[in-house]
């Protein structure tokens, strides 16, 4: 079958051409000697209608065309007289490939709750909004390639299965095999972040991005957690954390603006059912700049606000939800990269600053959805760094290929790490997370 996406179709320069497509039924609406069907295969909102009349080789099966059903339809492009759309099918011949019994078939043309639709993960796909969603999934992958190549950064691959700890915050799975519990030789692990190995290969290449699946074990049942989620990970050799929160701001501006130049349909479809101003919004993030505090100023700020918060939010506890939905959406209504975390709060790996209380770590935090992004500059000295990892009682001996890099030619460093599905739950007003991952891991639930 020759088959012609229904976009292409509907982007054409004129009418006139005989084609053959095929997608899935939408709804059926019968007038007196004629059909019109409207026909989706997922490559864009608007679908393609398909006019079906007595003539129309394969019209006797019109009976038993139901949303859901997958149809073959061939026929002449032309302009239509109706209201709605440019061109339809003027159907010569319609073929069903696959029913779908209406008395079965859960996804009917109503309007169904996300919470339903998540039971019916497999299928829902089907429906206008998560149609919409994994397209911008897919654009927004797209954009976030497009800006590193642009700038010259190298995609690394690093690897999924690991024998250290990044984060340090004991919440991996182990891996195993039926035959050997320790298959290489010492417990491993899911990753949780490639920035380790990102490390290693920016100490070489300069300027890389990694970006793939990490798996964290954390029993946190919230809206913006998963077990397995996609992260981007610059690596850049030669910075310092000012560049680094540099990077960071234009990179998110850039892939706002990938968005807009190429989703623009989808970000409408979403504005309009999910996030009233969503565009403007973008457009407001895109021509500002990012408000940039030091923890300790966004902690006086925390302080000063007058607000019963639920955690403490004193020098030296972290930045809960909360926290970070107040400094967004009311204290300075945009974006807010906090910089300069204690030290005793972030990771081993992040650089110690002069202070010696303070290291250089910074997260970006955006309105609706909070932390988006955390990255730091690196600890390249050194003797700072073996006193670090012995203090967070990790096993020197096990990290002797990072403290290598150190050895040999260390250069300062820096890099962040971007939740893709974070980014997408801004992007698409959805505001549960599983909504934006097709077939969403978290506590419990791995069923599809
Ligand atoms: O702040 P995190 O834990 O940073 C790191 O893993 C660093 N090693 C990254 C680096 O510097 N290369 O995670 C980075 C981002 C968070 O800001 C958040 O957007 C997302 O990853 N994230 C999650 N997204 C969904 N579900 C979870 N459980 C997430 N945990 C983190
Ligand atoms: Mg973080």
């Amino acid at each position: 079958m020759k088959r012609l996406q229904i976009k292409q179709i509907l982007s054409m320069e004129e009418a006139g051409s005989h084609l053959t497509t095929a997608g899935w039924v939408r709804s059926v609406r019968q007038a007196q000697n004629v059909s019109f069907i409207d026909l989706t295969d997922g490559s864009s909102i608007a679908g393609l209608q398909v006019v079906v009349e007595q003539s129309t080789e394969g019209s006797e099966i019109l009976d038993n065309i139901h949303t859901g059903c997958s149809l073959m339809a061939e026929g002449q492009l032309v302009e239509s007289p109706g209201k709605g759309q440019r061109y339809e099918l003027k159907a010569g011949k319609i073929k069903l490939l696959g029913e779908a019994d209406p008395a079965t078939f859960p996804i009917q043309k109503k309007k169904h709750t996300l919470e339903f639709l998540r039971q019916k993960a497999h299928l829902r796909v089907r429906t206008n909004t998560f149609a919409s969603v994994f397209r911008l999934r897919s654009y927004l992958s797209h954009g976030i390639h497009d800006f590193f190549q642009r700038k010259g950064f190298f995609y690394i691959h690093t690897p999924l299965i690991t024998t250290s700890d990044c984060e340090g915050a004991g919440e991996m799975f182990q891996v195993s095999a039926p035959s050997e519990k320790d298959f290489f030789g010492r417990p491993a692990y899911l990753t949780v972040s490639g920035q380790l190995e990102a490390e290693l290969l920016a100490l070489g290449l300069s300027e890389v991005y990694t970006f793939g699946p990490t798996f964290r074990a954390e029993n946190s049942n919230t809206p913006r957690h998963l077990s397995e989620f996609w992260m981007v990970e610059p690596e850049m050799a030669f910075y310092d954390s000012v560049d680094n929160m540099d990077l960071a701001e234009e990179f998110l501006k850039a892939i706002l603006v990938y968005m807009l130049e190429h989703a623009g349909e989808d970000l409408q479809f979403m504005e309009r059912w999910y996030q009233p101003g969503l565009l403007g919004q973008l457009e407001t993030i895109i021509k500002k700049p990012f408000e940039r505090l030091s923890y300790t100023e966004a902690i006086e700020l925390l302080g000063a606000s007058g607000k019963k918060f639920e955690f403490p939010c004193d020098w030296g506890s972290d930045i809960q939800t909360e926290h970070e939905r107040y400094l967004t959406e009311e204290k300075i209504r945009g974006p807010v990269i906090v910089y300069d975390y204690p030290a005793k709060i972030k990771p081993f790996y992040m650089r110690l600053n002069d202070d010696g209380e303070t290291v250089g770590a910074m997260d970006v935090l955006f309105p609706r959805i909070g932390e988006i992004i955390g990255g730091s500059q690196r600890e390249e000295r050194l003797d700072v760094l073996s006193r670090r990892i012995r203090k967070f009682g990790l096993p020197e001996e096990s990290y002797w290929w990072y403290l290598d890099t150190r050895r040999f030619g260390t250069a300062i460093h820096s890099g962040f790490g971007l939740g893709l599905e974070r980014t997408l739950l801004f992007l698409s007003g959805m505001s549960n997370i599983r909504d934006v991952i097709p077939f969403p891991r978290t506590p419990g639930n791995a069923e599809f």
